[in-house]
This record gives C-alpha cells, sequence and structure tokens, in this order.
C-alpha cells in the first residue's frame, strides 16, 4: 500500500500514520519528524531548518525533496509508505511524482483528513501543555493554518485531478478515524 495522508496541522495525519503503519507493516514517513530528529541533533539541515519551523513556514523546496529522496531510496520502501507532511505545496506534488515514477513506486492513494479548525485548535492546544512543541504556540499555529490553506490545501486537487483523493471524516475517536481511513484505502483497493 502506497499512501499520502493529507490534512491541515493537528489533524490527526502522525496519530494516524502511526497505527496504519503497524497495520499494513510499511513505514512511516513524516517529514516533521525527520525535520524535528535534524533539529534535536543539531544537524546542518536541523540548523537551517528549526527557524524556519518555529515560524510555522516550510522548509525550501529543494532542501525537502533532497530529504524525501533519500528516504524514498531506501530499501524498507519497496513494501509500500505512509507519506505524512509531504507534499506541502504543488511543486512538491509534482516532485514526488517524478521521483516515486522513477523507482516504480507511485502513489496509489492519497487520504484527506477532514477536521473542523475550532477541533484542531483545541487539539494543538491541549499538545502544547502536554509536549511543549516549540511551533505549537498560538500565533504559530494560526501561522501555519494560514501556510496550510494557501499551500498545501491545493495539493488535495492534484490528487483529485489524478483519480487518487479520498475524503475522510476526521472527528471522533482515534480508533474511529481508524476504521474510515482503512474503510476508504479498502474500497481504493477494491477499485
Ligand atoms: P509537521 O510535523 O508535518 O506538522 P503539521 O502538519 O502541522 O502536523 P501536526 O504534527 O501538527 O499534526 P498532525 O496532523 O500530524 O496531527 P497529530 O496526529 O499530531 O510539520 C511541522 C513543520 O515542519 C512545518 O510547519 C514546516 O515548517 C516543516 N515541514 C514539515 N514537512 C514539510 C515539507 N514537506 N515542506 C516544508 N516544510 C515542512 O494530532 C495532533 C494532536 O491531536 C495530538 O496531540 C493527537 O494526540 C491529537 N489527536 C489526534 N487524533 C485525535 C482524535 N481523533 N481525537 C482527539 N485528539 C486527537
Amino acid at each position: 500500500m502506497r499512501i499520502v495522508l493529507l490534512g491541515a496541522p493537528g489533524s490527526g495525519k502522525g496519530t494516524q500514520a502511526a497505527l496504519l503503519k503497524d497495520h499494513y507493516s510499511i513505514p512511516h514517513i513524516s517529514t516533521g519528524v525527520l525535520l524535528r530528529e535534524a533539529v534535536a541533533n543539531e544537524t546542518a539541515l536541523g540548523k537551517q531548518a528549526k527557524a524556519i519551523m518555529d515560524r510555522g513556514e516550510l522548509v525550501p523546496d529543494d532542501v525537502m525533496l533532497d530529504l524525501i529522496r533519500e528516504r524514498l531510496g531506501q530499501e524498507d520502501v519497496r513494501a509500500g509508505y505512509i507519506l505524512d507532511g509531504y507534499p506541502r505545496n504543488l511543486a512538491q506534488a509534482e516532485a514526488l511524482d517524478a521521483v516515486l515514477g522513477d523507482v516504480g513506486l507511485p502513489v496509489q492513494e492519497a487520504v484527506l483528513i477532514e477536521v473542523d479548525e475550532d477541533q484542531v485548535v483545541e487539539r494543538i492546544a491541549k499538545r502544547a501543555m502536554e509536549e511543549g512543541r516549540s511551533d505549537d504556540t498560538e500565533e504559530v499555529v494560526r501561522k501555519r493554518m494560514r501556510v496550510y490553506e494557501e499551500q498545501t490545501a491545493p495539493v488535495a486537487g492534484h490528487y483529485a485531478d489524478l483519480g487518487l483523493l479520498t475524503r475522510v471524516f476526521g472527528e471522533g475517536t482515534i480508533e474511529e478515524v481508524l476504521e474510515r481511513i482503512k474503510g476508504a484505502l479498502q474500497q481504493g483497493v477494491d477499485g
């Protein structure tokens, strides 16, 4: 199964990807996690990315393409993948199509997790208190939401044009959302 998860900040992409990873035994590739690891390890990438992430903006496309190309070149991806946080704009979506076309592993399903804005604000406020992620402050979350609306939301249209997009209601319990996603993926496989 080769899946892209789309959705606003706090919509549950990371939570659901972790569960789908166990269910399908395929890697979960989160560019947010890869970047936060680079920041924690103080690598050159991490030093470049930190200030950008803390402002709620997107890390430059060429940097992200190098990162994702390297990850998608690893052996475990041949079994399938769940992409979370990439692609994040139309240029990234087109670059990803080219990279995956080259390795013969094109996206099979794109799932857009839809959650009302009030709900995501509430979830992120809760996470901010529990985990203290540096980009979860109210001001930065507002910026991330704007970046999502302007740059990332159009990516759903890209996959809709390819006939690969499914929309899933992302509210309710984590288990309820997971069952909806699994149902949508199964329908896609069954055609
Ligand atoms: P990234 O880490 O991708 O952040 P994001 O897209 O803003 O997503 P979040 O992690 O906030 O939310 P999520 O949808 O994964 O939800 P989650 O499952 O955590 O990116 C961070 C930054 O890195 C970007 O701003 C950018 O700077 C940079 N970056 C990353 N990728 C990039 C790219 N491709 N190009 C350029 N820059 C890039 O859930 C949120 C909370 O809600 C959790 O606490 C969870 O427990 C809870 N929750 C989940 N589901 C439910 C539910 N059903 N009910 C109640 N609570 C729930």
